[in-house]
């Protein structure tokens, strides 16, 4: 079975196409990073306009990538929440346009659905149930991956997500936007245990995770040293900051493990690139025997292929939209509306 898969919730234009759910016959990229850096951030209406004129080369690419023609689909994919509505809009109106055209079945994916499926394509013996750790630049959290199409979180962010809580201390020490990667290269170089940093309890549900102290926390550090005139040890902060924030991920993810009783654990979204977060999620699961499942490095970001790879067991449950699909900013992993599927 073949699906187009679209997305186009942030700030990268990608389409693919995935031959029955686990293998991949292309994958394109359009990323708009360089236009949005000189902003410091994405900015939604530039990401939105950006989408409009690249999302029909993209999926034309994939399509001829592919060696396959539109008619050879047999459905498509497309996310339509959560992410900034705007660049939502864009590939959710493409997808109903080249569905209604086509005649071929629509199916809307949850954008961290899609994070979470990008380890069947990389691992063909993965298979729910298993718990996996989603941490991105909007969203952080433990999912319960119940099954291909159902999920239940069972933590999340109070505040700031992981990648966001990067992207900012990144800015404090003069990393351009995205700053995660740049945390990632200079906590290679750093001292990890030269400043202490907060981990911050969280009241109530004890697997929620915040970010925001450690944030300020390394933002305060950076500005009282420059207000003093010293010099502050850049690589060492992010070596700090990275080692705290993974240690966040990895403690919590650890704790959901043993509430549940799994002993399969999946990491996914952006942040599932960082290397700190990596090397520590496998030392925790080999020292207590869980198989672990890691996206490779080209399928942690934004992409198609993890939409078109969800579609697919979207499409084989059941799980398809009519022409008032639309698309939804917030929309929280495993609640989606159901006025969109008929
Ligand atoms: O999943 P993603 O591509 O987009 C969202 O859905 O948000 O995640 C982007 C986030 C950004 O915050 C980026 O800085 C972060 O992932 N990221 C990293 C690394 N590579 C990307 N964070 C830490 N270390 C990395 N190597
Ligand atoms: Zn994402």
């Amino acid at each position: 079975m073949l699906i187009l898969g679209i997305e186009s919730s942030c700030d990268e234009t990608a389409a693919a196409v995935s031959l029955d759910g686990r293998t991949i016959l292309s994958n394109v990229v359009s990323t708009q990073i360089e236009e949005h850096k000189k902003f410091g951030g994405v900015v939604p209406e530039i990401a939105s306009r950006r989408h409009c004129e690249n999302i029909l080369p993209v999926v034309k690419k994939a399509l001829s990538d592919a060696g396959r023609t539109l008619d050879e689909m047999d459905a498509i994919a497309v996310t339509y929440a959560p992410g900034l509505i705007g660049a939502l809009l864009v590939g959710t109106s493409f997808a109903k346009g080249l569905a209604m055209a086509s005649g071929k079945p629509l199916i809307p994916v949850h954008h961290i659905a899609g994070h979470i499926a990008s380890n069947y394509i990389a691992h063909a013996e993965l298979r729910p149930p298993y718990l996996c750790l989603i941490a991105s630049g909007g969203h952080t959290m433990i999912a319960d991956v119940k099954d291909y199409t159902e999920f239940e979180i069972l933590a999340r962010t109070r505040d700031d997500a992981a990648g966001e809580a990067f992207d900012k201390c990144a800015r404090v020490l003069g990393y351009p936007y995205p700053g995660g990667v740049h945390i990632d290269k200079a906590a290679q170089k750093g001292d990890m245990h030269r400043y202490k940093l907060p981990i911050p309890k969280v009241a109530g549900n004890d697997l929620d995770f915040s970010f925001s102290g450690l944030k300020t926390a390394v933002i305060n550090i950076a500005h009282n040293a420059r207000q003093k005139g010293e010099e502050i040890d850049g690589d060492s902060l992010a070596a700090s900051f990275q080692f705290t924030a993974a240690k966040m991920l990895v403690d919590n993810t650890m704790a959901a493990a043993e509430q549940t009783g799994y002993r399969t654990i999946a990491l996914a979204g952006g942040v599932s690139a960082n290397s700190g977060v990596r090397s520590m999620l496998e030392g925790a699961c080999k020292k207590r025997g869980y198989a672990l499942y890691m996206p490779p490095l080209h399928l942690c970001g934004d992409n198609g292929a993890m939409i078109a790879c969800q579609g697919y067991y979207d499409h084989i449950a059941g799980k398809h939209a009519d022409a008032t699909l639309n698309a939804v900013a917030t929309l929280p992993l495993g609640t989606e509306s159901p006025a969109f599927f008929r």
